[in-house]
């Protein structure tokens, strides 16, 4: 029950979306998102829940796209898991800010991950599909109409199943937040983390919001404590 964020703050803009913030905090923003993600995001259980069960149904090279990529660093753990479980799994990982891939180009991508500097739309245009779709910490920068609107896309990029994992807005985990901001901040130094964590939480949304804006062909899911994802399957 919302009490306090009851409403969804859809008109906040996170610093590191700023066209014109600055770039090395923006880099290093990138690279704590590695941090938050392990702690928060539970792409591990995805993994294990979803995602490797479905590779394991037939021997072959499997494609995933992960839309809005950021750092990178969900793509390449994926990337990783697959690997060591002897799956076959190649991964295109798009963003339609240069600069998010301008910092994955920088990084090893021993998996060789196809990063681009793509929308949705892009690849729908070119008639690319994948069998696996997707994202992380993209809905909630979305308005509820482009939020229809790449969930429609996504499904027309998908041949097998779409997961889209994001935050649930809450009070509590708006508090802890700030509460443990607090604490660790100066061990994230110079970086958007936590200003757009906080705005990131208000800009959630909530699982009966998304119950609301989804097709009925999408579950609505909680993973963990404030956790959502919305998953489509063929
Ligand atoms: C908060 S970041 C999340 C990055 C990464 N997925 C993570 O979880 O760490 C959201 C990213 O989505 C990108 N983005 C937003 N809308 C997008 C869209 N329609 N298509 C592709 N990327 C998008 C933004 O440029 C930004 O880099």
């Amino acid at each position: 029950m919302l009490y306090i964020l009851k409403e969804r703050a859809s008109q906040l803009q996170e610093l590191a979306d700023d066209p014109d913030c600055d770039e090395k905090t923006l880099y290093n923003t990138y690279a704590h998102f590695k941090i938050l993600n392990r702690l928060v995001s539970h792409w591990r259980s995805v993994y294990v829940f979803y995602i490797r069960p479905l590779l394991r149904k037939e021997k072959k090279t499997w494609t995933l796209l992960d839309i809005g990529c950021g750092g990178g660093d969900i793509t390449l753990a994926l990337a990783e898991w697959a690997k060591k479980d002897n799956l076959a799994l190649q991964i295109t990982a798009i963003d339609t800010d240069i600069r998010a891939i301008n910092f994955v180009n920088n990084l090893s991508n021993p998996h060789q991950i196809k990063f681009q500097h793509a929308s949705t739309k892009d690849l729908i245009a070119q008639n690319k599909s994948f069998d696996l779709v997707i994202s992380n910490h993209l809905i909630h920068h979305l308005n509820s109409s482009e939020l229809k609107e790449i969930l429609t896309e996504a499904e027309s990029l998908a041949q097998k199943m779409v997961i889209f994992n994001d935050i649930e807005r809450s009070d509590f985990l708006y508090f802890s937040f700030a509460l443990l901001a607090l604490f660790i901040k100066p061990f994230f130094p110079n970086s958007f983390i936590w200003v757009d964590g906080l705005r990131s939480i208000k800009r959630g949304y909530s699982q009966q919001e998304l119950r609301a804006i989804a097709s009925n062909k999408w579950q609505v899911k909680r993973l963990f404590l404030f956790r959502i994802l919305l998953i489509y399957s063929q």
